[in-house]
């Protein structure tokens, strides 16, 4: 709000903070609106709901999946692929700090249960010979072990800073999982920046993966809303357990035409968002007192390290005093992330709040 409580909308957002804490805080721009506004609805549960119908069928199709579900958030869209991929007692693979271990609460144990094997990854990537060492079958342990039936991969990964999978690699890691009846998902909260920055479209990324979730909620600038996509068989069960997850919603063609505008309009536009992290990183690593790991700034993050013994949390506040929001992700490590709301002119500013404190 402006200091007449007006609300300024310039850069389209509702604050004058430089808001760097997440790709989550976009909201939906004037012209994402008029399609919220336009969206005709029918209720979805019932399967009546066309704006819901056109966005599931156009998520299908640029994931290059048979079929497509729409749901509330990345979390359910994980939630419900693993379990439609697995049975309690199996173990999913899955990278040491991924959004689906670290953030999730353990929803992989509470509504699957299932465990977990860890595999460390080199900025949030694994390797098919981490993932195939990490697989465990019962047949042939005597029992000891569980099965594991699913690997779980994150593209971009989001605590490995942004960074993306070669496709080779994810084409190997499918190979090995599938000669081991594993499933493999992928969570694309953010494929489309993988797609972005690596050139390589979103259904070739994804073609040996078995399930597929992507947010229209982050970079991609819709308010609500995530898609998992695979073949019909799957997103027929994922179908049910939305439900039992209480996941079915009813005119929800409110929210997914915004889900439609921003495939529309908001894919190519992630290369700017790129642009600027890696301008923002390479000034903030020129500075004393942090370094950012340059090659890991593949897309739209930029995790800043602190040396010389300063302490995040008062970083954070100095930045916030400057009109410069971020997260703190250790006592020794911030994150800036980039988005549609984030000019150039913000840029200079956050480099300026940095080199100020
Ligand atoms: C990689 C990744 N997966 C899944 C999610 C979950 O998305 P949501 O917040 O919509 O539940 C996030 C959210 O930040 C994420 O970064």
């Amino acid at each position: 709000m402006s200091e007449v409580g007006v609300p300024i909308t310039m850069r389209e957002y509702s604050t004058d903070r430089i808001d760097l804490r997440s790709d989550t805080v976009t909201q939906p721009t004037s012209a994402m609106r008029d399609a919220i506004f336009t969206a005709v609805v029918g209720d979805d549960v019932l399967g009546d709901d066309p704006t819901v119908k056109a966005l599931e069928m156009k998520a299908a199709k640029m994931l290059g999946k048979e079929a497509a579900l729409y749901v509330s958030s990345g979390t359910m869209a994980n939630a419900v692929a693993i379990r439609a991929h697995t049975n309690p007692g199996d173990e999913i693979v899955m990278e040491a700090n991924c959004h689906i271990y670290t953030y999730e609460g353990g929803g992989y144990a509470a509504l699957s249960g299932c465990s977990v094997a860890l595999v460390k990854g080199e900025n949030g990537i694994i390797s098919a010979d981490g993932v195939g060492a990490a697989i465990r079958k019962t047949k042939g342990s005597q029992g000891h072990y569980p099965d594991t039936t699913l690997v779980c991969l994150e593209n971009t990964s989001n605590r490995g800073g942004g960074s993306c999978y070669p496709v080779e690699t994810i084409d190997e890691i499918c190979a090995i999982s599938k000669a081991q009846d594993c499933a493999v998902h992928m969570d694309g909260a953010r494929l489309f920046d993988a797609v972005v920055a690596s050139g390589v479209s979103a259904a070739r990324l994804v073609e040996n993966c078995d399930s597929v979730s992507i947010c229209l909620s982050k970079g991609l600038g819709a308010p609500v809303g995530s898609i998992l996509a695979g073949s019909a068989d799957f997103i027929d069960q994922a179908h049910r357990w939305r439900k039992m997850f209480g996941g079915g919603m009813r005119q929800a063609g409110i929210i997914a035409a915004a889900g439609i505008f921003a495939l529309e309009n908001n894919v190519d536009r992630l290369a700017d968002d790129h642009a600027r992290a890696a301008r923002f990183g390479e000034a903030v690593n020129a500075m004393d007192g942090f370094s950012v790991e340059l090659s890991a700034v593949q897309t739209n993050m930029v995790y800043v390290a602190l040396t010389a013994g300063q302490d995040a949390g008062i970083l954070v506040n100095r930045l916030a005093d400057q009109g410069v929001d971020l997260f703190d992700i250790s006592s020794t490590s911030l994150r800036a992330v980039f988005h549609l709301h984030v000019t150039d002119e913000d840029v200079d500013a956050a480099i300026a709040a940095f080199a100020n404190i």
